[in-house]
């Protein structure tokens, strides 16, 4: 299977239905329906090869959040990889690819984890515009989740709508509306922008809205996860960046805070754009990390101090320390004699 085969439009498969297009395209064009899948596919094609990896090395793939096969429909055997997933919440759209896309393995979850598969099932899992979709909370479920299924050393590509989206965006915004340095000032000081008044909320569930991520936002959060091995500006579709990650391959690895993290891998192996940067941010990790630590330790020393203090009242309010006050008084009179130096 080479990549030049890959992307090619296979015109006996039916297109879905105008309305499950929209949901994945945002638009019902027939035309835009066929070429961006192509495109997608050779996005993650380049993502691959970005990180020396073609798409036939990997055995069992999935596609997390696949609506109705926009991009699996470009990947039919022979031309494709052994086996295919595909998954999503969208019960009309997985119930399309089931019959229409018949070597596609399918599964229809919720908009929480988990996933009906087993521990360390694929060797690579993709995804286009799902993670633009979601919260905070919902993104590191859903990262952990897809760690889960992911085999160690497996690779991960997410798309995410990153600083162009967002200035794409802000330009839809009037020139004079205090809402563009609202929200760049969010995502400047968060490194998320969720949106929830958007145009999603009739055809998607609740927790579905608009997501734009700030850079250092997925170097610093989603390592916390996976290895981040490539981060591509505009690398899905020409308008959202794509993140190629990895599994670590260490086996049995607890992901614990970021910094143990970095401190158990040492120096990470393979070349990545983003090592630099990274390098950069581990720095800012490890000085915030022991601002936290000071911080930490501080209010526990305090809280020890209240406490002593609050026990101390309780001594002095009680009953026998207040009868006993005469006595204490006379111990300390003999005291101070009894250690006076004789003259
Ligand atoms: C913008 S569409 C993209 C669909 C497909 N990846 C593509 O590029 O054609 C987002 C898709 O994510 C699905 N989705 C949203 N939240 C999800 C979740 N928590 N788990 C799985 N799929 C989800 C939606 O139903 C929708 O099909």
């Amino acid at each position: 299977m080479g990549s030049a085969t890959l992307g090619v439009s296979d015109h006996s498969i039916p297109l879905p239905p105008e309305r499950l297009r929209y949901k994945v395209a945002g638009t019902n064009s027939a035309e835009w329906f066929a070429k961006s899948g192509q495109m997608s596919v050779q996005d993650l094609v380049r993502a691959l090869a970005a990180i020396g990896r073609s798409l036939e090395q990997f055995d069992d793939v999935f596609e997390w959040g696949c609506g109705c096969g926009r991009i699996l429909r470009h990947l039919p055997p022979p031309n494709a990889p052994k086996r295919v997933y595909g998954n999503d919440i969208d019960e009309e759209a997985i119930a399309w690819v089931k019959e229409n896309l018949p070597w596609v393995e399918t599964s229809r979850t919720d908009g929480m984890p988990p996933l009906p598969y087993p521990d360390n099932s694929f060797d690579l899992v993709y995804n286009h515009s799902v993670m633009t979709h979601l919260d905070a909370v919902y993104q590191d479920a859903w990262l952990a989740e897809l760690c889960r299924v992911l085999k160690p050393g497996g690779i991960i590509t997410l798309t995410v709508s990153g600083r162009n989206a967002f200035q794409m965006f802000l330009d839809t915004l009037p020139a004079d509306s205090p809402m563009r340095s609202f929200h760049a000032a969010k995502l400047h000081r968060e490194g998320i922008d969720f949106i929830s008044q958007d145009q999603w909320s009739p055809d998607f569930p609740e927790f579905y809205h608009t997501t734009f991520h700030d850079v250092t936002y997925v170097f610093n959060h989603w390592s916390q996860f996976f290895d981040l091995r490539c981060y591509i500006p505009k690398g899905a579709l020409d308008y959202q960046d794509m993140v190629v990650l990895q599994k670590p391959n260490v086996g049995a690895v607890t992901l614990t805070s970021y910094m143990d993290y970095f401190i158990q891998h040492g120096k990470r192996n393979g070349t990545s754009e983003a090592e630099p940067v990274i390098a950069e941010r581990r720095q800012q990790a490890d000085l915030l990390l022991q601002l936290q630590r000071a911080a930490a330790e501080l209010q526990h020393e305090q809280a020890k101090l209240r406490q002593a203090n609050a026990e101390l009242r309780q001594i002095y309010a009680s009953r026998s320390w207040r009868l006993t006050k005469p006595w204490r008084y006379l111990g300390g009179l003999v005291k101070t004699r009894s250690t006076k130096p004789r003259a």
